[in-house]
Formats: structure tokens, C-alpha cells, sequence
């Protein structure tokens, strides 16, 4: 995720592409830059790290007279967090800032190679200005329309160039972007709160819309001209922030369809999965794999051992860190070391990282932050893909842990489940109408004395996971457990006060789940059970959609386990961004 602003005919302009960052820096913040038209210069200034570093420079910038101009925060995915990868990306005579992924961007850049143009940074995004700028000959609107035609993937792109003074190129399909009217100009941003202060209204693009804005605005869907819907921005800049959302974690719960979408974006292919960061090569005589991560990242693990050992027959071991560290562990050269963390920092993961590197083990990070020290540390990184992750309790990220997992299982296995995936990803949006009932089935969840997450197999993991939801921002004690183990202890503690969640797959151990949930009803636990297959003897119950795939029962149960413990948290009163006692880094043992 990477956020993008712009703005033309308006008097602050190196002002708003600032603040416009800064609103946007919660969408990736490990560089950022301006491009600035100003006379007949185009100015471009960057900086890597956080956004002040920018300002800092653009305050040495002697500007004449700012025309219009357009900036970038920056989420590294194709390419390391440098200067020279940061965006606006230049050409001869034009520049470009892109949130999204170019999928074919390997193919064209090869073409444009061939014809002798020259690149210099690793990113996705230099192909489209390089391509633009191939393209234009006399006529900068043609050359801009046949340059998106010519891109597969998702984009919000925002494009300036000396052959069309007084303009910019707009183009949104799958990443979000927003064009404001005020009362001189446009501003362009990826989300409400840039534009609020700004101006009052605006028009939401939608995929395939493209245009450009001089002194009005020039809006396509594909070759036909359309009117512009202009609407009331909302007025306040904190909800907007939160996407309108009360909670970050509500905000990020939403975003995970988005979020996956970028997640697999050129990784799940029709033809397979594709890891560019990762070749086949690096598997080589590979006959074990151990995956080290804490929390919530742990948790992720234990799916990706049930995936690989089951699809790629590759004996997995998933180990706490902490454990691990001090555990004076046997690693055989032929072990893959893999650590997942969403923050990269995690002191306990990054010292396991750092051991198996000294055993000689080859090291694989599946990491949300590029550069962390986690990063810089391993061979090689797949990065989650996943943004900046706000809330304290962790969600999006672990959708992301997940979804790479299940693709690094494929990918190692040689399996294509190009359309189970992308199924899964399309459960993953929220249905408003289960989160209401979600909402007001909260209410009955609020007392009793504790939790039971039940389910089998990658249910399991599932469970362990929305117990932790659970407990770090409701402070209600709950426990994960294998389905088919609480009748060797656990089940004592049933009453009607014990409250069980039960993930009951159609898929996987259909009628072995059942009749552990049926030995908890028998002992007058509260049991909600959430499957496909509705059974009568459960206290509530959340239908998911039917489906022959047990990832995409997954991903769906995963949601509303997310949304279960928040709704009970907020019920209570919690702030659940904010969890007392915890952080979102653990960079202390
Ligand atoms: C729980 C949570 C934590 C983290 C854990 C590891 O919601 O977020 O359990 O998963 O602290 O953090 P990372 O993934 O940053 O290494």
C-alpha cells in the first residue's frame, strides 16, 4: 500500500503535497517524493525514511512559481526502500506516481529495453513513464490512454509531463483514488482525509476511469467521456483517518479483501504461483523447513505446517521463538529457516533468524516491513503486502501471513488453486448484515467465565488465533484448543457459563467436530458454532458460504472471529486499538 497526492491550479500546492503525505504516511512511510512543475522545470524530490526527512529537503527547494504538482508515500513491494526506487519516477520529460502493482511490468520493461531506453530503479512503476513517454508522439492524451491500456494489474496513477502543461493524467483500477474540486483547482489524493480542509467535494473514481484535470476535469471510462458525480467530502479529519471507521482494527478488518488482492497480485497466476523475490533455485535440497514467529505470526505458522507437510510433503516445524532461542536446537543443512513478522522487529523472532544464519541454514523472512531489521537480516523476503497495520491486535497482517503460506505450499508443491484463492479472498469481504448480527450476538458473550475456541486441523490454529483476538482486547480469558482434546481436560470447566466457539469445517473432520461440539452441549456449555452445515443443538450459530475448499472456509471464519472480538470488546468499553499492556513491536525479550 502506498498513498499518492496531486493538485493543480491551486495556491498551496507544496503545502498540500506535504500535508496530503503526512495524512497518508499510515498507508507506508519508508520513502516518499514530490514532482513539482514549476516554471518550465519539473522538480523532483525525494527522500527514504519518514516524511520529515522530505519536508526537510523541500524546504532547501527554491520554488519560482509552483504550477501543479504530485507526491508519493511509499510501501516497498517490487524493489528496496532507496532513494532511487522511491517515487516520482522521471523520465525524459515526464513524471509518475503509482500506488498498485504492475503485473506485466517485466514483459514491457524487456520491450522498451530492446528499443534502447534505459531504467534505473528496480520498481514496477518506472516501466509506466518510460512507456508513456515511448508512446507520446505530439499528442500527450493519446499517448497516456494508450499507456494504461497497455497495463495488467491494479493502479492509481497520477502522471505530469512538459508536453501537456497545466495537466494531470489520472488512472485508477484496484487502488483507490479520489479527485477533489475546489473553488481554483483539483486535489488528488488515495483517501478522504488529504482533501478535507481543502475542499467540499469530490468524485470517487471507479476502476477503469481516466482522464485529466487542467483548468476542469476530462473524465473516460475507457473511450467514452462521462460526467464526474461530485459529492460532499466528510468533515472530520480523525474518522476519516479511520475510514470512517471507529477503530483501526475495524478499518483494517474491512481492508483485508484489498489487502489480499495485493498480497497475491502477480504471486497467484493462472499458471502458478510466482515469487519474484524467491527462484526455485534457493529450495533446492531442502527436506525440512522450520518456521520461528511469536503471537499472532505464530499462530500463521501452524497453518503454513498443515499446508506445506499435506501439499509438498516437506516436514514442517513451527517453533516459538522465545522457545527456540535458548532451546539449543539440532539444524541440519538441509533445514529452510523461515521467520514470519508483521513488524520485522520482533526481538526474540530476529534472534532465532540471526542463529540459524549462523548454522548455515538458508533463511526465508515473510515480513510486512521492508528494511526492518528482520529484512536485512535474512537471505531472502517475501513481503506481506499488507500496509501499515495500526491496530495493536493484529489482523490484516496475519490474513497476509496466511495467504503466503498457502501460496509458498503451492508453490513448493507445484499446485495450482489459482480460483480456490481467489475465492478465499473474495469471503474475506465484510458483509455488513453479519456484522450487524455479529453485533448484537456480542452482547450474550460479555460475561460467563472464559472461552473456548474449538476446531481441528488448520481449524485449530484458527482457534488459538481468535482466542488471542479475544483475549488481548476484551481481557476476557480464552483459550484455542484442538476440538478433539477437551474431553482430556478442558471439558470439566463446562457450564453455561463456559462459552464455546466452535470452527466446524464441512470440509475437514465434518462429523469428528460435530461430535465434540455435541460432548460440550451435553456438559451445558454455550456453544456458537460457525460452518456451513447448520446443527441444531448449538446455542447461536453464524452461517458461512458453502464451498468445497477448506482455506476458503478459512479466511471467512477468520473474519468473523476478528469481528466477534471486537464487537465484545467494544461492548465493553475498550479501547481496542489500544490494548492495555501491550505494543505493537516487541523489541524486548
Ligand atoms: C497479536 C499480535 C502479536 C504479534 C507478535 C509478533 O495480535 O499482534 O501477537 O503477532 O507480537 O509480532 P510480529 O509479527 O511483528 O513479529
Amino acid at each position: 500500500m502506498c498513498g499518492i497526492v496531486g493538485c493543480i491550479g491551486c495556491e498551496n500546492i507544496v503545502d498540500y503535497l506535504i500535508e496530503g503525505l503526512k495524512e497518508l504516511e499510515y498507508r507506508g512511510y519508508d520513502s516518499a517524493g514530490v514532482a513539482i512543475k514549476d516554471k518550465n522545470e519539473i522538480k523532483v524530490i525525494k527522500a527514504v525514511g519518514k516524511l520529515k526527512n522530505l519536508e526537510d529537503k523541500i524546504k532547501k527547494v527554491k520554488f519560482k512559481k509552483p504550477k501543479y504538482g504530485i507526491g508519493h508515500t511509499r510501501w516497498a513491494t517490487h524493489g528496496k526502500p532507496t532513494e532511487i526506487n522511491a517515487h516520482p519516477h522521471k523520465g525524459e520529460f515526464s513524471a509518475v506516481v503509482h500506488n498498485g502493482i504492475i503485473e506485466n511490468y517485466q514483459e514491457l520493461k524487456k520491450k522498451l529495453k530492446k528499443d534502447g531506453v534505459e531504467f534505473i530503479s528496480q520498481t514496477d512503476t518506472e516501466v509506466i513513464v518510460k512507456l508513456f513517454e515511448a508512446n507520446y508522439k505530439g499528442d500527450a492524451k493519446e499517448a497516456f490512454k494508450k499507456t494504461i491500456k497497455m497495463l495488467d494489474g491494479a493502479y492509481a496513477i497520477l502522471l505530469i509531463t512538459k508536453k501537456a502543461p497545466n495537466a494531470i493524467f489520472f488512472a485508477k483500477k484496484g487502488s483507490p483514488l479520489i479527485v477533489a474540486k475546489a473553488e481554483n483547482g483539483f486535489y488528488f489524493a488515495s483517501s478522504d482525509a488529504p482533501l478535507i480542509g481543502y475542499a467540499n467535494e469530490a468524485h470517487y473514481l471507479e476502476d477503469d476511469e481516466w482522464g485529466w484535470v487542467d483548468n476542469e476535469i476530462h473524465l473516460y471510462r475507457d473511450c467514452e467521456v462521462i460526467s464526474p458525480y461530485f459529492k460532499a467530502l466528510p468533515t472530520n479529519k480523525e474518522s476519516a483517518k479511520k475510514g470512517g471507521f471507529r477503530f483501526y482494527m475495524e478499518k483494517e478488518i474491512y481492508e483485508q479483501f484489498e489487502v489480499l488482492k495485493e498480497n497475491t497480485l502477480g504471486r497467484n497466476t493462472k499458471e502458478g504461483i510466482k515469487f519474484e523475490e524467491v527462484d526455485k533455485k534457493f529450495f533446492e535440497g531442502i527436506n525440512n523447513i522450520i518456521i520461528s514467529a511469536c503471537g499472532t505470526s505464530y499462530h500463521a505458522g501452524l497453518v503454513g505446517k498443515y499446508l506445506i507437510e499435506r501439499d509438498a510433503k516437506i516436514r514442517v516445524n513451527v517453533e516459538v521463538a522465545s522457545e527456540l532461542r535458548y532451546r539449543e536446537p539440532l539444524l541440519s543443512q538441509d533445514t529452510l529457516f523461515i521467520v514470519i513478522s508483521q513488524s520485522g522487529e520482533t526481538a526474540d523472532t530476529l534472534e532465532t533468524l540471526k542463529m540459524a544464519k549462523k548454522a548455515g541454514l538458508k533463511t526465508l523472512a515473510l515480513c510486512n516491513v521492508d528494511n526492518s531489521s528482520i529484512v536485512r537480516e535474512a537471505d531472502k523476503t517475501i513481503l506481506l503486502r499488507a500496509g501499515i497495520e495500526k491496530g495493536v491486535a493484529s489482523t490484516k497482517a496475519f490474513a497476509t501471513q496466511v495467504m503466503t503460506l498457502w501460496m509458498l505450499s503451492n508453490y513448493l508443491a507445484n499446485k495450482n488453486e489459482y480460483y480456490a484463492i481467489n475465492e478465499a479472498i473474495e469471503v474475506t469481504k465484510v458483509d455488513t448484515s453479519l456484522h450487524e448480527k455479529i453485533k448484537r450476538l456480542s452482547k450474550r458473550y460479555t460475561k460467563g467465565h472464559g472461552f473456548f475456541y474449538i476446531g481441528r486441523d488448520i481449524f485449530f490454529p484458527l482457534a488459538l488465533e481468535g482466542a488471542l483476538k479475544l483475549k488481548e482486547i476484551s481481557y476476557i480469558h480464552a483459550e484455542g484448543y484442538p476440538a478433539g482434546e477437551m474431553k482430556h481436560g478442558p471439558i470439566a470447566l463446562a457450564d453455561p457459563d463456559l462459552y464455546v466457539v466452535a470452527l466446524l469445517s464441512k470440509n475437514i473432520l465434518f462429523d469428528k467436530t460435530k461430535s465434540n461440539i455435541e460432548e460440550l452441549v451435553a456438559r451445558d456449555a454455550t456453544v456458537l458454532t460457525i460452518s456451513s452445515e447448520y446443527i441444531e443443538m448449538t446455542d447461536d450459530f453464524i452461517r458461512i458460504n458453502e464451498t468445497n475448499h477448506p482455506m476458503v472456509e478459512f479466511f471467512e471464519m477468520m473474519v468473523i472471529t476478528q469481528l466477534l472480538a471486537m464487537e465484545v470488546a467494544i461492548r465493553m468499553g475498550n479501547d481496542v486499538d489500544m490494548p492495555r499492556n501491550l505494543a505493537k513491536s516487541v523489541t524486548v525479550e
